[in-house]
């Protein structure tokens, strides 16, 4: 036995979180409905004697559920994956893999480094008006959330991914061989915010979505109110940002930093595309205030569909939350 047997049977005794439309957090979900924590702080004590493991090795795991939070065991900040295949039922054509690679001595190379990961997906194109089967994705579980956004002092994201054709594979596709293929997704960080600290923590509840993207691939996948115009423009670490600004169908205000030339790696704080709204005069969306919390942090892709078998590489990804308290 391994501690990956044991932390699999740790989360196979988690119900399975079938999402509402969006991502559901499924620890906000367990608050919000009066539940206890899925993960606590420390394990529950282990009746058997604890197993001999590699000090030093690696474990891989593949997970192909609908939906289900995988929270690896870490010395540092914890992080929690999910396929999150929430508009995708077993039976359905297609489907979606989430590989993670967990370090055994659950020492990573910084304190709010995330455990490597890939996800290889595959779907039909959907209705027109419903296009998107999956979003797939890392959530940070930092317990400065929820944040009042004027005391958020740096929100640092260092980045590297890589899209590919095939199933399981490293290797990087150009934006050319990939739109060949008909591939259409994004690459996108999602934040929520709301003016109450629970809705904040709430995909579903909260009053704002943001997101950055940092790729948009395919002519399926635009931000809401890009017919609009873009509303604002911003550079960071060298790459050009446009907001669009919308209202999507439930009725949440959401405003999407967009760029059209892929960033692949990304070092650097992403907190002014956050306090910059707080600077524009009307837009298409209601913008939040400073005072509003943010509450959600995630990273992942959008799965539209494509012809064949492609893979979101995540080799490197940290994500550093910090908060100025003296400041409020
Ligand atoms: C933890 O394990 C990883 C993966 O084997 C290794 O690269 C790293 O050096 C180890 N760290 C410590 C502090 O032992
Ligand atoms: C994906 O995970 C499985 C174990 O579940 C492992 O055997 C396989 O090698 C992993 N794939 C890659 C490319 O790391
Ligand atoms: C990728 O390959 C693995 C191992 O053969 C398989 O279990 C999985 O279903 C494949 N994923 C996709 C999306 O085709």
């Amino acid at each position: 036995m391994t501690i990956r047997v044991l932390v699999n049977a740790a989360l196979l005794a988690i119900p399975i979180a079938v999402t509402l439309g969006i991502l559901f957090g499924l620890q906000s979900h367990r608050s919000a409905t009066g539940q206890p924590p899925l993960f606590a702080p420390e394990p529950p004590p282990i009746p058997t004697p604890k197993p001999k493991v590699p000090h030093n090795g690696i474990t891989k795991t593949r997970y192909c559920q609908k939906s289900i939070g995988i929270t690896p065991e870490t010395k540092g900040q914890q992080y929690t994956l999910n396929p999150n295949q929430w508009n995708w039922n077993t039976g359905d054509p297609g489907g979606l893999c989430l590989n993670v690679t967990t370090f055994n001595n659950g020492t990573y190379a910084t304190d709010t480094t995330a455990p490597q990961f890939m996800i290889s997906w595959q779907y039909p194109p959907g209705p027109e008006d419903n296009p998107v089967h999956a979003f797939p994705n890392i959530q940070v579980d930092t317990d400065v959330f929820p944040a009042t956004i004027n005391t958020i002092s740096k929100v640092d994201v260092d980045l590297e991914w890589s899209y590919g054709i095939g199933n399981e594979t490293t290797e990087g596709a150009t934006l050319a061989e990939l739109t060949a293929d008909n591939l259409n997704t994004n690459v996108a960080i999602d934040m929520f915010i709301d003016s109450d600290k629970k809705a904040a923590q709430d995909p579903s509840k909260a009053k704002y979505e943001l997101m950055v993207w940092f790729a948009a691939i395919g002519p399926a996948t635009q931000p809401i109110g890009f017919a609009q115009g873009s509303v604002s423009t911003q550079t960071l670490d060298g790459n050009k940002f446009d907001l669009y600004a919308g209202v999507n169908q439930q009725k949440q205000n959401v405003l999407t930093w967009y760029t059209d030339t892929p960033v692949e790696k990304f070092n650097g704080d992403i907190s002014p595309l956050i306090n910059s709204l707080f600077k524009l005069t009307a837009t298409a969306a209601d913008l939040p205030k400073s005072g509003d919390y943010l509450g959600y942090l995630a990273l992942g892709s959008e799965a539209f569909s494509v012809d064949k078998t492609v893979t979101l590489y995540v080799p490197k990804l940290a994500i550093d939350i910090e908060t100025d308290t003296s400041s409020t």
